[in-house]
């Protein structure tokens, strides 16, 4: 039975169950919720976050937290998405007390993408100056030459003055970047197009839709964007939706709430995060959220679940493990 589901879960990934000669292959087994631990046995600690595959590895990188404590972003490695290398802080808070990002500030939802043009890797976050709650609902963006930092910070700002919280980024075909957020109180979701250097925001910048939704999480498949959002409930978790539209600036259709299993009303008690295409797997996608513990927010756990597509429609099934292969191989 578990087998079988297991054999049904890699399918719907259109992954196939490996033969012993396909050395360069590995089953994982992903446990959405359960304790991560990383290659030092501690927990992995790198919420809200994002992953960025380059050069046959792929780096999370996540929210350090402490118990409700904000300290930096944190980043990983692996090169089969189930095994992590504890690589560290990436960015760390300043002991500057004039620096936007001086010990107290909220560095949430970090995201990096690398640039081929200038070879750097850009990392923005959503910024939160220290002493001020959420009012500042800024972006924050920081430089590096490695992947795994240190990350530079640069600068924060309001994108073409709009007020920036939940955020994500997502590197289109043709090279341009998108910086894609919760703006003017998280009633309206907001996309702006980065400078080719991904390092500020242009004036192309475009109201999505106001729906009050926020944990933005984008992914493109067979030339259509998906975007996967939550309610604004604070830690609480809520029932996710899918939009679906042919251009990034829209318009954006609403085709519905994607989970399906128990607890599928509240995305299985987690928020959305990012979406991670497979290397080498076509049409698979990793769908990953947050299941917070605002009452120690280090513990958090992490649901990541393979997206199938019904009728070109994403589903997210609820799974207590899974299996993922994937190929050591890769640029
Ligand atoms: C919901 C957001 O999605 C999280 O990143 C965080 O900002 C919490 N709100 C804080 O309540």
């Amino acid at each position: 039975m578990v087998h079988n589901r297991l054999l049904a879960l890699t399918m719907m990934l259109g992954l196939t169950l490996l033969g012993r000669a396909q050395a360069q292959t590995k089953q994982l087994v992903i446990k959405p919720g359960e304790r991560w631990l990383d290659n030092h046995g501690e927990v992995i600690n790198a919420h809200g976050g994002g992953l960025l595959f380059s050069k046959g590895t792929y780096y999370w990188f996540g929210e350090k937290r402490g118990k409700t404590a904000s300290e930096g972003v944190n980043v990983y490695s692996s090169k089969d998405l189930s095994h992590w290398k504890n690589e560290g802080l990436a960015l760390s808070q300043s002991t500057d007390p004039s620096s936007d990002i001086t010990v107290g500030c909220l560095m949430e939802r970090p995201k990096v993408i690398y640039n081929p043009k200038t070879k750097q890797y850009v990392m923005w976050f959503h910024l939160e100056l220290a002493g001020k709650g959420y009012d500042a609902a800024r972006a924050g963006v920081a430089v590096s030459e490695k992947p795994t930092g240190p990350y530079r910070f640069l600068s924060s700002f309001r994108p073409n003055g709009n007020m920036s919280r939940d955020m994500t980024l997502f590197v289109d075909e043709d090279g341009s970047a998108y910086h894609m957020y919760s703006s003017q109180d998280n009633y309206d979701l907001r996309v702006v197009k980065l400078t080719d250097d991904y390092l500020g925001a242009t004036t192309q910048d475009s109201l999505l839709f106001s729906a009050h939704r926020e944990a933005p999480a984008i992914f493109k498949r067979n030339n259509r964007y998906y975007l996967i959002t939550s309610g604004c409930t604070g830690w609480a978790p809520n029932a996710a939706s899918v939009h679906e539209a042919s251009s990034i600036y829209g318009p954006w259709k609403l085709v519905g709430d994607p989970m399906q299993g128990p607890a599928a009303k509240t995305t299985f008690g987690g928020q959305s995060t990012y979406v991670q295409p497979i290397h080498g797997k076509p049409d698979a996608f990793l769908f990953m959220a947050d299941r917070w513990n605002p009452q120690d927010l280090k513990d958090s756990r992490y649901l990541w679940l393979p997206i199938s597509f019904e009728n070109d429609r994403p589903v997210i099934r609820w799974a207590d493990q899974w299996e993922l292969n994937v190929s050591s191989k890769g640029r």
